[in-house]
């Protein structure tokens, strides 16, 4: 939530941070805000909305030249998205101008002091307080910005980037973080802090991830980071493995048209490294030793959103193959129930972002609790897998979209391979058995392709139902999981009534809500597979037909006995069933996406959504 981006170097900083803001709309789009220093003092220009009113505004009202800036693009949590609102925040003074992520939990004691000491606040968030304890900061300082910073946040509380600039120090800018995303970018005479290394990648790719309770201070020939306290700190450096181009649309309409492309190379990569030549898993990752891999007794899975239903896939497939149990948990609920973790749990935390507020509570959690902990992430130098104790990465490539698609695909995959791992260290799988589904995975990139290759008559049966008040998504085993995605992207992207239901569920109350002419998309189980899910899906299929349904089903090549019951088919390829989602899910993505296209509305950038959930 919130995109953040600093700038200090030779170039024009408005450019480098609004081109920067471009890339970060993604994680919010309720208003957007710039801030250079000029001539010493402060320019600055926001706009409630999204960028695009911000450019507007600075087309008309351009803003001085300068190369140092800071610029912000905002998803509201305290305060409407107004322009009074808007970050930056700027002091009463005038002297200091401040961008925030995150939520600062005790604003409203701190608020109430700046108020008793004639302080005027101007807007309603909890950010703004930041910017009138700096500059008081700054006369006790005698200037001194870094420290002042440190000060700052030793005294809030909740999480937060804050990035700062002084129009006493034109060549300076100041972050700091807890608990909430900021990356440097480390150029040559140029230096970025940013949210994420998308806003700088078309800059430089070398970063350095920062760790909690940190203050960073960049100038263009320097990065100096301190913890809270001021003592000096050494950050990881990283590189950045994908280019500018990775985050751009590449041609298509939408990232999410492009991300769903980019599905069967998401999958081949994040396969790619981890199989031998022999057909052996090899994680070269898992730095968790195999002596305590041997000693779980079970799995937690604790994640949200898409990367929730990854994880229940994912549970029918581990216990299967390693006979652990599996709990699959939502990280919002996760540390509230008392959950009974401890040294002989392994936790898998999956997401996207690496930055869900709620995951990364959950794992800290678990971790308190003495569980093994391990990330399923896309983003590296993000937070969940620093503090995790082992991180397998999907290599997705950036998604930009906010509906999750290609890190859904992928954080399967990557859920299966831990599977497969566990079942390999712990002996309770036939290295055949492994060998013969690693080579399953490795085809499936081909067979996710085929499905792409066939998606006209899913866009048109969206156009088709346009008009439809609700559509209800049923499935069955692996299918369950699927049907709730599915229902996930038509609710975030074309705001319609959308509910996933295990299939057996149904008569158990909600079949109450079929009536004559509601879509019903049935995701059918292989009938090859086990045939008793096939045979009871077909039930529960005539079950909301009798009652006037309109079923569309998806269903396998060759499968004809969905044909006496459906009044759609979509086609996906014949797999074997805990390969299902990965081709299954694609005709849901493609179908959400048209529908929302054809109600005219806007799909990467969904109303009161934002890409990264920052705040609990
Ligand atoms: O970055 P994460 O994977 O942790 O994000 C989790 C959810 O917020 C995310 O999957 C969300 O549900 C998607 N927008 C759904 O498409």
């Amino acid at each position: 939530m919130c995109g953040i981006v600093g700038y200090v170097g030779q170039k024009q900083a408005l450019e480098v941070v609004v081109a920067g803001l471009r890339r970060l709309e993604y994680r919010g789009y309720d208003s957007a805000g710039v801030a250079v220093i000029a001539d010493g003092t402060l320019a600055v220009r926001k706009r409630a909305g999204k960028l695009v009113n911000l450019e507007t505004l600075l087309g008309s009202d351009p803003m001085p030249d300068s190369t140092t800036g800071i610029g912000h693009t905002r998803w509201a949590t305290h305060g409407g998205p107004t322009d009074r609102n808007a970050h930056p925040h700027v002091s009463e003074d005038g002297r200091v101008a401040v961008i925030h992520n995150g939520i600062i939990e005790n604003f409203a004691l701190l608020r109430a002091e700046l108020e008793a000491i004639g302080v005027t606040l101007s807007s309603d968030t909890d950010s703004e307080v930041a910017a009138h304890l700096l500059s008081a900061e700054l006369v006790r300082t005698d200037g001194d910005l870094p420290e002042a910073m440190r000060r700052v946040c030793r005294r809030l509380e909740g999480a937060f980037t804050l990035l700062a600039i002084d129009r006493a120090t034109p060549d300076l800018v100041v972050g700091a973080r807890r608990n909430s995303p900021l990356v440097v970018g480390v150029g040559d005479g140029e230096n970025f802090l940013a949210s994420d290394v998308a806003a700088f990648i078309e800059h430089t790719r070398e970063a350095l991830e920062l760790g909690q309770d940190q203050v960073v201070a960049i100038t263009p020939d320097a990065v100096v980071v301190t913890d809270f306290d001021g003592q000096p700190v050494d950050a990881t450096v990283f590189h950045v493995d994908w280019d500018a181009s990775a985050a751009e649309k590449g041609g298509y309409d939408l990232f999410m048209l492009k991300e769903i492309a980019e599905q069967p190379k998401a999958v081949a990569d994040s396969l790619r490294g981890r199989i031998t030549a022999g057909h052996r898993l090899q994680l070269d990752e898992m730095r968790i030793d195999e002596s305590v891999l041997r000693e779980v007794s079970k799995v937690v899975v604790i994640a949200c959103g898409t990367a929730a239903h990854a994880g229940m896939v994912a549970k029918y497939a581990i216990e299967h193959w390693t006979r652990i149990p599996v709990e699959v948990e939502l990280a919002s609920e996760f540390r509230y129930r008392d959950p009974i973790v401890g040294p002989d749990s392994l936790v898998i935390a999956i997401s996207q972002s690496g930055e869900t507020m709620d995951t990364l509570m959950a794992l800290r959690h678990a971790k308190s609790q003495g569980a093994r902990t391990l990330a399923i992430c896309n983003t590296v130098g993000s937070t969940i897998p620093r503090e995790s104790d082992a991180v397998l990465y999907t290599y997705a490539g950036p998604e930009v979209a906010v509906a999750s698609t290609k890190a859904f695909l992928t954080q399967i995959v990557a859920a299966y391979l831990i599977g497969l791992y566990l079942g390999q260290v712990r002996g309770t799988m036939f290295e055949d058995e492994i060998r013969r589904i690693l080579d399953e995975l490795a085809d499936m990139p081909r067979r996710v392709d085929l499905v792409l290759d066939t998606t006209e008559p899913v866009r048109a049966l969206a156009r088709e139902l346009v008009a439809a008040p609700s559509v209800l998504f049923l499935g069955r085993h692996v299918g369950y999981p699927v049907a709730l995605e599915g229902a996930l992207k038509l609710k975030e992207l074309a705001y319609m009534h959308a509910e996933g239901f295990a299939a057996g569920e149904l008569k158990h109350g909600p079949i109450a809500l079929i009536e004559d002419g509601v879509p019903v998309v049935v995701v059918v189980p292989s009938p090859r597979g086990r045939a008793v899910l096939h045979d009871k899906i077909m039930s529960n299929v005539q079950e909301v037909r009798a009652r006037g349904a309109v079923v569309i089903a998806i269903a396998e090549e060759g499968d004809e006995a969905v044909a006496a019951f459906a009044d759609h088919i979509i086609r996906i390829p014949a797999v074997p069933t805990l390969m299902q989602p990965l081709v299954a899910t694609v005709p849901l993505q493609v179908f959400a996406c048209e529908m929302a296209t054809a109600r005219g509305l806007d799909v990467d950038q969904p109303r009161n959504l934002a890409k990264s959930v920052t705040v609990e």
